[in-house]
């Protein structure tokens, strides 16, 4: 990206380390983000990404160890300096967002968000109010709303953290037969793709809410770019939220596992 370096938008995190990295599946979360780890942390991604700041910088999960105010006032210097341009937080809670944002204003929150995990809606409303960007990872549930997999799909236990995804649990594609019709339907509708269908859906619902789906694919990245030219009205969302809130889903990925410094 060097030649395009203020043609693109940088976006990197602090603040978790892997505990035992080296074994296979997934791994607990250790959280960091005293003001002295924030500082190293920034320090490592610019000399590792050889460029003179970070766009966008976020906390990767809540340290219950640090306050709010602290890491915002860290923050707040990091921006004086100029290394990073702007802030946020990644599986920001509404009270934590809130005390943050009073210390030192943040951009973006990344929440999970799909059409199988809709726990953080309830942010939506703080979002609007303060100003804040919504972008949601993992909007795929993992790529199984891209209806590419099915029940013969099989991952490598030592490489690939679906494995022991519950969304791709044998008895789950069952379970997620009406999900799947849905978005079968609404892609025939809308000349889409199951996978734009889902990006759409997220999108038509407010102008701050940006998915950013994970692929190694040129062409699924094209697909994915293309679910910015497909919408949906609000009556359209309505009832498509009103179907997924009744109808029977199997469990989805949640997240791995915060385990204190001192285990
Ligand atoms: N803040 C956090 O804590 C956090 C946690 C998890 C993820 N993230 C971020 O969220 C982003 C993506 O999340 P994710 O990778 O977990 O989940 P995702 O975007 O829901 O799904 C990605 C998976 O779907 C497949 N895929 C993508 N587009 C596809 C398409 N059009 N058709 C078929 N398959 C498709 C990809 O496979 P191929 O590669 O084979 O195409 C990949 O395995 C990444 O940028 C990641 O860094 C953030």
């Amino acid at each position: 990206l060097k030649a395009y370096r203020d043609r693109v938008v940088i976006a990197t995190k602090f603040g978790i380390r892997f505990d035992h990295p080296e074994l296979p599946g997934n791994h607990p979360l250790i959280t960091n983000s005293c003001p002295e780890a924030i500082r190293e942390s920034v320090e490592s991604s610019l000399r590792r990404l050889r460029t003179d700041h970070i766009d966008l910088y976020y906390q990767h999960r809540i340290d219950k160890n640090v306050e709010p105010e602290v890491v915002a006032d860290t923050i707040s210097e990091l921006i004086k300096e100029g290394k990073i341009l702007h802030w946020g937080i990644s599986e920001a809670t509404a009270e934590y967002l809130r005390r943050a944002h009073r210390v030192c204003p943040v951009a973006a929150v990344q929440n999970r968000y799909s059409m199988m995990a809709r726990w953080h809606e309830s942010l939506f409303p703080v979002c609007e109010e303060l100003g804040v960007g919504f972008v949601a990872f993992s909007p795929l549930a993992n790529g199984l709303l891209s209806k590419c997999y099915n029940i013969e799909s099989i991952f490598d236990t030592q490489t690939d953290y679906r494995a022991v995804m519950p969304q791709y649990q044998k008895d789950s594609f069952e379970k997620n037969k009406c999900l799947f019709e849905m978005i079968e339907q609404l892609a025939m509708e809308k000349h889409a793709t199951p996978a734009q269908i889902s990006l759409a859906w997220m999108m038509s619902k407010k102008p701050w809410i940006v998915p950013i789906p994970g692929t190694r694919c040129l062409c699924r990245l094209k697909e994915n770019i293309g679910a910015a030219d497909i919408s949906f009205s609000q009556e359209e969302v309505a009832a498509i939220d009103k179907l997924l809130s009744t109808m029977e889903m199997s469990e989805v990925f949640g997240g791995s596992r915060i385990v204190d410094k001192a285990q």
